[in-house]
């Protein structure tokens, strides 16, 4: 049933085994042969659509991390633009709502008390309509909001939320080609990108299959204090929900950065005792990243890249590297999602943490 574990030692595991899955449940019905059908978000999505001229995501937590994401994509592919904020800063604000802007919420539980006032708090305010993305049909958030879209992840358990992330991360980017679509967006940008959506159930598949390489990774953290996340652009986010995870399973202090950032301050903590996890699926990326790597290099950093299997970057003294499938560089964020959830999964089991229930945290927090 929903709440067996299975064959697996942890709900946590179970969820991250469940991806190729649930990313497809996502997917299902969603997709036409070379675009999105619009009519997902609703029968009047595509006159609604078409009136929106900005857009403010509102979220907390991980399901904040996936907005954080889709703005990249929305800004790329729709021409919109968007705003995200976290929903316990957003409702206590003097929020100015230009005309033609869209609100949407996201979140696994629908019952986040702070998304769910930053709703409430946004439906006086003007805004053209309100979206919701969201796993649990029937939440508070789901009943309140003009538009939904389910993300199809089924029961998440486990408090530190993976597939969770994952669907609602293809649910943003259907969002970003239905938007695109009434938008004007090329077709053939469309129809590949809708071919590299369906490739993905697959391609999460493989990245899975890599559990023993990330396993052994792992080792290399259990005894660590600190560790430092760095991404670029739409990988930023992952970088940041990379920490996010560590800290909460496996309590190690962690921070993210994006890569450029490095020399402006978090440099100063690097040294053998702090080890740098750098995500970084193009090779654009890791040519600007490479000299950012030799700066961490000389002071001793052990670092850890998830790159691209195709990439050019050589394991050396002090460098591990860890390839993954190719993906079209668009879906690169959610594949590297993956082996980052992993990574603290296995770093939290060799600490001996109760890794479903992590100390001081809630699976949903309900009041503020
Ligand atoms: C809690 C959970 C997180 C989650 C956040 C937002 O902090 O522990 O995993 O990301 O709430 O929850 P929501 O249900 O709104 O996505």
């Amino acid at each position: 049933g929903a709440a067996s574990k299975g064959e697996y030692r942890h709900f946590m595991l179970k969820e991250i085994h469940e991806q190729p899955a649930v990313i497809a449940a996502a997917l299902e019905g969603r997709l036409g042969e070379r675009s999105v059908l619009v009519e997902s978000f609703g029968p009047d999505a595509e006159a609604l659509f078409g009136r929106v001229r900005q857009i403010h995501i509102v979220a907390c937590g991980t399901s904040y991390h996936a907005g954080m994401v889709a703005r990249y994509w929305l800004e790329r592919f729709a021409g919109v633009p968007v705003q995200v904020e976290v929903a316990s800063e957003y409702r206590y604000r003097q929020v100015v709502v230009p005309e033609g802007t869209l609100f949407v919420t996201l979140s696994q539980s629908g019952e986040t008390a702070d998304t769910l006032a930053a709703l409430r708090f946004a439906r006086e305010r003007g805004y053209l309509a309100s979206l919701a993305i969201c796993n649990v049909p029937g939440s508070s958030l789901v009943r309140e909001s003009d538009l939904t879209l389910m993300t199809q992840a089924g029961p998440e358990v486990g408090v530190a939320s993976t597939k969770a992330f994952t669907t609602q991360l293809t649910a943003l980017m259907l969002f970003t080609l239905a938007l695109g679509r009434v938008k004007g967006l090329d077709e053939a940008t469309q129809a590949e990108l809708v071919t590299a959506l369906r490739g993905l159930p697959r391609l999460v598949e493989r990245v899975l299959a890599l559990d023993t390489e990330i396993e052994a990774l792992s080792m290399a953290f259990a005894e660590k204090q600190h560790a430092l996340f760095l991404g670029r652009g739409a990988h930023f986010p992952i970088a940041l929900e990379g920490a996010l995870k560590l800290k909460e399973i496996s309590y190690i202090h962690a921070e993210a950065y994006p890569a450029g950032e490095l020399k402006h301050g978090p440099l100063a903590l690097v040294d053998s005792e702090m080890p740098v996890i750098s995500v970084a699926p193009n090779d654009e990326l890791l040519d600007k990243l490479k000299s950012n790597l030799q700066e961490v290099r000389a002071r001793g950093g052990e670092l850890f890249v998830f790159a691209d299997e195709g990439g050019a970057l050589a394991e050396e003294e002090g460098i591990r590297v860890l390839r993954l499938p190719h993906v079209h560089e668009a879906l690169a964020p959610i594949l590297y999602t993956l082996p980052l959830q992993l990574l603290s999964y296995h770093v939290a089991v060799l600490k001996g943490t109760d890794v479903d229930q992590p100390r001081n945290l809630a699976k949903s927090v309900t009041v503020e």
